[in-house]
């Protein structure tokens, strides 16, 4: 079981987008739980102002200290007293450390998770120093908020944790198992718009099977991700997979 707690500007974004699906049936089944906490509704200003112009200069606004970390006060006092201590408060942002699937497992550990999502150019510093305990980005690229970012992360985080998914194997065995991308799938029909499933998959073979799925798993990597295809652990057995698949191909 994982509490996600979302404080943000735009709750009813962030309350839309997980209550759908899978996570839907995993909350009503009492394996997560999420709720959204509108930041704005902890300033102390009396335009319910929560941004303002940054001492650098330069274009934009940012989120100030204090509606932020009295929502994480807030929050923190939903949390249990024994539980406190383990509680990670994760800040949006594309300066942070970027997101992978050992991260995705690693907070599925936990019981407690925050996320803050930052708004305009980003949030006052001193939040951050006070209150977070991991910076992160989705990847390189900006968003305008940490919305998406957090709903990213809670989905792949979810998918973790015992139970949420209908088979526990299928967390593990999918794509980033290994660092190998997935191999191609194929559904009925057979032949769609004269395009055939490949042969092998008919044969009942289930040895060549496997090596078909193993190979596409492999020449995919190579191709499309040369960084993660550095780390693979290759056993014998899948060099000579690539090289026959190479000696066929022409490579
Ligand atoms: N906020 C804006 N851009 C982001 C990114 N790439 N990752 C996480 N949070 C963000």
């Amino acid at each position: 079981m994982i509490n996600f707690y979302v404080m943000t500007l735009f709750p009813e974004m962030v309350e839309n987008g997980l209550n759908v699906s899978i996570l839907k049936r995993a909350k009503e089944a009492g394996r997560l739980g999420f709720e959204a906490i509108n930041i704005r509704d902890y300033t102390l200003d009396k335009h319910m102002k929560v941004d303002d112009y940054p001492y650098s200069g330069g274009a934009g606004m940012l989120m100030n200290p204090d509606p932020i970390v009295r929502c994480h006060n807030a929050v923190m006092d939903k949390i249990p007293e024994e539980r406190k201590g383990k509680v990670r408060t994760i800040y949006l942002s594309p300066a942070g450390r970027m997101f992978n699937q050992d991260m995705a497992r690693d907070f599925a550990k936990s019981e407690d998770l925050i996320f803050i999502c930052g708004h305009y150019e980003g949030i006052d510093q001193r939040a951050i120093d006070m209150v977070v305990t991991d910076e992160v980005s989705i990847g390189d690229y900006v968003l305008t908020g940490g919305e998406l970012a957090a709903m990213v992360m809670i989905d792949s985080i979810s998918r973790m944790v015992s139970g949420v998914l209908h088979n526990d194997d299928s967390a593990e065995t999918e794509t980033f198992s290994g660092n190998l991308l997935e191999y191609p799938q194929y559904t009925h029909p057979e032949i769609y718009e004269g395009r055939r499933v490949p042969p092998v998959l008919l044969s009942g073979n289930h040895k060549l099977i496997d090596e078909w799925k193993r190979t596409q798993s492999l020449v995919r990597t190579r191709e499309r991700r040369p960084d993660l295809f550095e780390k693979v652990e290759l056993s014998k057995q899948d060099k000579k997979l690539l090289k026959k698949y190479d000696e066929e191909t022409g490579v």
